[in-house]
C-alpha cells in the first residue's frame, strides 16, 4: 500500500475514507460561511489567513470589514501598511496582517494580481504555509492539494490510530504522507471542506460527537476507545533537578526541626534542617567538613548514617533529596539559629510537615 499512497493511487481504504468525507460534507457540512460559493482566490485568500489561528466566528466580521475596504487584491496592496494593522486590531497574531500586505504586493507587482494555481508558488508567498496553499489551490483552482492543520491531525491520528505527539518531525511526516495518500480523484473541494468540517465541529478536541461521525465505523481511536488519548499530547520538558541535603538529626528520641519562614516553599511548615538546597551533588569532603562544623552547635555527633536518596518533584523543578541521619551522643544547650528547636519523635506524628519529610521520618 505504501507505493500505491506514495504514487497518489487510492487504494479501497483510502477511497473509502474519502468517500465518506465528501458523502457528510455535502449532506451534513458546512455551506454557508461568507467565504464559501466563490472561486475568487483574493477572498478564499483572505479568509484562510485569518483562519490561520483564529475561529469561524470571530473572523466573520472581519471579514467582512476587510472585504468593504479592500474589495479587491489592488485595493489591499495600495493600502498603506497602517490601515491593514488597524483593519486587524482585534485578531490577534499581527505578523500575519504583515505579511497579508506583502503578500498582495507580491501578487500585485510579480503574479498580475492573480494567485498562481500551484501549491509551491502560493507556499512561497509570505505567510502562506504548506497547508494553507493547499487550501487556497483546492477551494479556489480545485487543484488536488492535501491540507494537514491542526483540526486536520486530530482527525487523522483518531482514524488511523497515530501514536506519538503530531507536532513532532517523525509524525508530521507520516501524517503528510497519509494526506497525500488520501486525496480523493475527484471533489477535493469538498473533501478538503470535509476534514476541516470533521475536525471542527464533530472530531473536536474532548467531547468528540462520534455517534454523528461519517468515519466512526473505521475509526481506531473509536473502536479501541483511546479518543482522549489521541492524538497524543506534547511531551512535558524534563524538569530541571536540584539537590539538597536533608539532616534527621537525633537525640534521645527528639528531632531537631526547622521553622521555615512564612513565605517560600514549604512556607510557615515545620520541616527538617538543610544543608544548602541547590548543592550541585552528593557531599563530598569539603561538605562533611561544613556539616561537621554546623552540627558542633548542636552537639557531639556519635554516627553519620547515608539514608537512601529520593526525587520529590515540584511543579517546575526536581529535588532530589539526600538524606543523613546524624546521631548525637551530647547535647548542648539550643544556640542559634532560633528557627530551630528539638521536637520529640511522638509530637511530630501530628505535625504539618511537608510531604519528603513526612516520607523521611515515616521511614517510608
Ligand atoms: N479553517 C481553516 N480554513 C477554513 C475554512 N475554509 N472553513 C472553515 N474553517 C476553516
Amino acid at each position: 500500500m505504501k507505493r500505491l499512497v506514495e504514487h497518489g493511487l487510492a487504494t479501497g481504504v483510502e477511497r473509502h475514507f474519502s468517500e465518506g468525507v465528501i458523502r457528510w460534507q455535502k449532506q451534513h457540512g458546512r455551506h454557508e460561511l461568507p467565504w464559501q460559493g466563490t472561486r475568487d482566490a483574493y477572498r478564499i485568500w483572505l479568509s484562510e489567513i485569518m483562519l490561520q489561528q483564529t475561529q469561524v466566528a470571530t473572523v466573520i466580521p472581519y471579514y467582512a470589514r476587510f472585504l468593504a475596504r479592500f474589495p479587491d487584491i489592488a485595493a489591499l496592496a495600495n493600502a498603506p501598511v497602517e490601515e491593514v494593522m488597524a483593519l486587524w486590531s482585534g485578531l490577534g497574531y499581527y505578523t500575519r496582517a504583515r505579511n497579508l500586505h506583502r503578500c498582495a504586493q507580491i501578487v500585485v507587482a510579480e503574479h498580475d494580481g492573480r494567485f498562481p494555481s500551484d501549491v509551491e508558488r502560493l507556499a512561497s508567498l509570505p505567510g502562506i504555509g504548506r497547508s494553507t496553499a493547499a487550501a487556497i489551490a483546492a477551494f479556489a483552482y480545485g487543484t488536488r492539494a492535501a491540507i494537514l492543520d491542526g483540526n486536520v491531525k486530530r482527525v487523522f491520528c483518531r482514524a488511523f490510530g497515530i501514536d506519538g505527539f503530531p507536532g513532532s518531525v517523525a509524525v508530521e511526516r507520516r501524517l503528510w504522507e497519509m494526506a497525500a495518500g488520501l486525496l480523493p480523484a475527484t471533489d477535493i473541494e469538498s473533501y478538503t471542506q470535509g476534514l476541516m468540517d470533521l475536525g471542527a465541529t464533530i472530531c473536536t478536541r474532548s467531547h468528540p460527537r462520534c455517534t454523528a461521525c461519517p468515519l466512526a465505523l473505521q475509526c481506531v481511536a473509536h473502536a479501541s476507545h483511546r479518543t482522549a488519548e489521541l492524538p497524543a499530547r506534547k511531551p512535558r520538558k524534563a524538569l530541571p533537578e536540584k539537590s539538597t541535603v536533608m539532616l534527621v538529626v537525633e537525640y534521645r528520641g527528639a528531632i531537631l526541626m526547622e521553622q521555615r519562614p512564612p513565605s517560600g516553599i514549604w512556607g510557615g511548615l515545620l520541616s527538617l534542617p538543610e544543608l544548602g538546597r541547590l548543592l550541585p551533588s552528593v557531599p563530598t569532603e569539603v561538605g562533611k567538613k561544613v556539616l561537621l562544623s554546623a552540627l558542633a552547635e548542636f552537639g557531639e555527633v556519635h554516627a553519620i548514617e547515608a539514608l537512601g536518596d529520593f526525587v520529590h518533584v515540584f511543579t517546575h523543578y526536581r529535588l532530589r533529596v539526600i538524606p543523613l541521619r546524624i546521631r548525637l551522643s551530647r547535647r548542648f544547650p539550643q544556640a542559634s539559629p532560633s528557627s530551630y528547636q528539638w521536637v520529640p519523635k511522638k509530637k511530630l506524628a501530628s505535625a504539618a510537615l511537608p510531604a519528603p519529610v513526612r516520607k523521611l521520618l515515616d521511614g517510608r
